[in-house]
């Protein structure tokens, strides 16, 4: 039997690349990768090359391009890049690309990788948190919510996965614990005691291949994933025992947060306000053994700390 090809957006990043692997490492699980990238002759996508799969050039905002890369395909993982040009109108622009071009090449099943719209829990004119670039609440979270409607809107077989934060953020978005004043390592988390939910990057794709291998029965659905619920205090002692020396919990209320300065501090003040005031919903629409239903590697924050804690910069 000929295998189901996935063609996968953003592969030679985190979501992307971790389906990728996933649908590699399965060489008996019936589905073949699909790797799309803007530059086919760069190193990653030389690497998933050489792994097994078919590169193929792509660029989410021409849709030509994408008809071509989504042609022949059974599936397509869409994603969107909002930390590279911050702007949630460019992020929807290539939502409705991205839902075209599946249409237009009949693929069966479309994963979407998006998170809520948080407007629908604090409107734009609830002064609980500022108003950001004029129309949202967590434009980074917003704009893939209301997005979902477009994947809908055009038809297609799609769904919705909402994700959680990386524990990568440690790694690659100066989310580590820092050196604080005390001289003590804090990791600021800007959540009191209430839970966060986190997962290692490379989980979240092979959470969307196990979706892909359920196929129909969750066609239509919003689904969410996450490998541990900790609160800051957990972290942090995950942390100091992973690390072998102290790390604090920093509990900046989310105020304070937004005024940090660095692009995007704002955005990510009201996310985790979000997810601090929300956090029963938010926790509950992000199911521990429904994750590892879909993949059964799951990490713990633990075993991500085990392979990673190398990796993190200490300020
Ligand atoms: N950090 C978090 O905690 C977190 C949590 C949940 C959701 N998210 C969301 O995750 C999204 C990013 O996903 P990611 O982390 O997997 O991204 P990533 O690791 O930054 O990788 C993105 C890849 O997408 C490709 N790309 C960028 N612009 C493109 C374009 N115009 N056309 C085609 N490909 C393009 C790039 O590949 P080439 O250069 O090879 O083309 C790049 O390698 C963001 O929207 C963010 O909001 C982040």
């Amino acid at each position: 039997m000929s295998r189901k090809l996935i063609a996968v957006v953003g592969a030679t990043g985190a979501q992307g690349g971790g389906l990728v692997r996933a649908i590699l490492a399965d060489p008996s699980g019936g589905f073949a990768a699909r790797a799309l990238t803007r530059d086919p002759n760069g190193a990653k996508a030389k690497e998933l090359a050489k792994l097994g799969a078919e590169v193929v050039a792509a660029d989410v905002d021409d849709v030509g391009s994408l008809r071509k890369a989504f042609a022949g395909a059974h599936g397509a993982f869409c994603v969107t890049f909002f930390w590279d040009h911050f702007s949630p109108e460019k992020e929807l622009a290539q939502a409705r690309t991205m839902a075209e071009a599946a249409k237009d090449a009949g693929v069966k099943h479309v994963v979407w990788s998006t998170l809520e719209d948080t407007r629908q829990w604090v409107p734009l004119d609830d002064p609980r948190m500022p108003t950001l670039q004029g129309k949202y609440k967590v434009p980074h979270f917003d704009a893939k919510g209301e997005a979902n409607a477009i994947f809908s809107g055009h038809g297609v077989p799609t769904t919705f996965l909402n994700t959680s934060f990386y524990w990568d953020n440690l790694i690659h978005f100066g989310m580590g614990p820092k050196k604080g004043p005390d001289g003590k390592l804090t990791f600021v988390l800007p959540m009191a005691d209430r839970k966060l939910p986190g997962i290692a990057a490379e989980d979240i794709g092979r959470c969307a291949y196990g979706i892909f291998k359920r196929g129909p029965e969750l066609i239509g659905k919003t689904v969410g994933i996450a490998g541990e619920h900790l609160n800051g205090a957990q972290m942090a002692a995950a942390l100091s025992k992973a690390l072998g020396q102290e790390v604090v919990h920093g509990d900046v209320p989310p105020e304070v947060y937004r005024t940090f300065g660095f692009p995007g501090a704002d955005d990510l003040g009201n996310m985790f306000q979000f997810k601090r005031d929300f956090e029963s919903y938010y926790c509950g629409a992000r199911d521990l053994a429904f994750s590892r239903s879909l993949n059964p590697r799951l990490q713990t924050f633990a075993q991500w700390l085990g392979a990673n804690k190398e990796r993190i910069p200490l300020g």
